[in-house]
């Protein structure tokens, strides 16, 4: 049998955060209907952040209300603060997910807080998520490269993930925001924090800016990891990382891993037909 490979699809979120023109919460919910339909066991669904700062996402709840809920599937959310986690529970979010930097210029300019302070904010998040057994998944950005900072210090990605894991998440979630990562800063950076994270809890999140997500794909497998962020269609960016392109596209990244002979357990056709939705939802089309 071929080894697994879960692709966790993040367009929804990551994919149309980025996005100038709105995009009506009924068209997000038939792109994740579609997504349900084409196999994958975790979808970003949306987020609950200031919609003064991220006005795409601030419909989520609505998405969230609005979808059919496939029963192997989860429905997950990012939450920056105790006001997002009261809104995604409210949502029935099935996770959620924090998120912090590695480089304090991105975290300033992504949610107006240092690390330390980022990471206090999400102890209480974690502790009552464990209460009502919730998982939570953890992002680290700018893991080799920060729009404001420069390239990144391995052992800087290693703490924070760390800090996250130790505070109960269940993965971390490893980003090149920017898309600037290369095969040798990827894998010093995966040999660092892997000292920390065992291996079989991290996973890969690449922006496809520079066009190398794929190389550092294959990277982080030859590394261990198994699990990769994705959007279908390749969408989105960060609205606070200035020059992020899109996530490695879903559609590439199944196709890439197919020909290296992993499984994915995902649908080729309603892949397709999601990312052709996908790309129809970006603004000017
Ligand atoms: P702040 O301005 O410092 O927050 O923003 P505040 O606590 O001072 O509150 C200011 C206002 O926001 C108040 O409203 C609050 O009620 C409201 P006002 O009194 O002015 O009317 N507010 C909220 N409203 C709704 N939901 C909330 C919420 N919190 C406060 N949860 C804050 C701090 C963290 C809120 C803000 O910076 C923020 O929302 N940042 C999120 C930015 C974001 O979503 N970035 C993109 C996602 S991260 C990413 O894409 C990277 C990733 O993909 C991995 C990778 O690629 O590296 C995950
Ligand atoms: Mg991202």
């Amino acid at each position: 049998m071929s080894e697994q490979v879960e692709i966790f699809e993040v367009g929804p979120r990551d994919g149309l955060q980025n996005e100038a023109k709105p995009i009506s919460a009924m068209d997000k919910i038939a792109l994740v209907n579609l997504l349900s339909e084409a196999g994958f066991r975790r979808i970003e669904v949306g987020s609950f952040v200031s919609p003064k700062w991220v006005p795409q996402m601030a419909e989520s709840d609505k998405v969230l209300a609005g979808i059919t809920r496939m029963p192997d599937v989860r429905y997950g959310a990012l939450v920056p603060n105790q006001m997002g986690f009261a809104a995604a529970l409210a949502a029935r979010a099935d996770e959620i997910a924090v998120f912090a930097s590695a480089s304090e210029g991105f975290s300033k300019a992504n949610v107006n807080a240092t690390i330390a302070e980022s990471l206090d904010r999400f102890r209480p998040i974690l502790e009552e998520a464990r209460h009502i057994d919730l998982p939570v998944r953890g992002y680290v950005s700018c893991v080799t490269d920060c729009p404001y900072d420069g390239p990144v210090d391995p052992g800087a990605v290693a703490k924070v993930a760390d800090q996250l894991f130790a505070m109960g998440c269940y993965e971390i979630s490893l980003g090149d925001t920017i898309g600037k990562g290369r095969t040798d800063t990827v894998s010093k950076m995966l040999l660092t924090v892997r000292e920390h994270v065992p291996v079989s809890r991290l996973a890969g999140h690449f922006h496809d800016t520079g066009g190398h997500a794929l190389e550092n794909v294959d990277c982080a497998l030859s590394l261990g990891v198994r699990v990769f962020d994705a959007a279908v269609g390749g969408l989105g960016g960060c609205p606070y990382a200035p020059g992020a392109a899109g996530n490695v596209a879903t559609e590439a990244l199944h196709a890439h891993l197919d020909r290296l002979g992993f499984a994915t357990g995902l649908h080729p056709d309603r892949l397709a037909q999601a990312a052709d939705m996908a790309k129809s939802l970006r603004a000017g089309d």
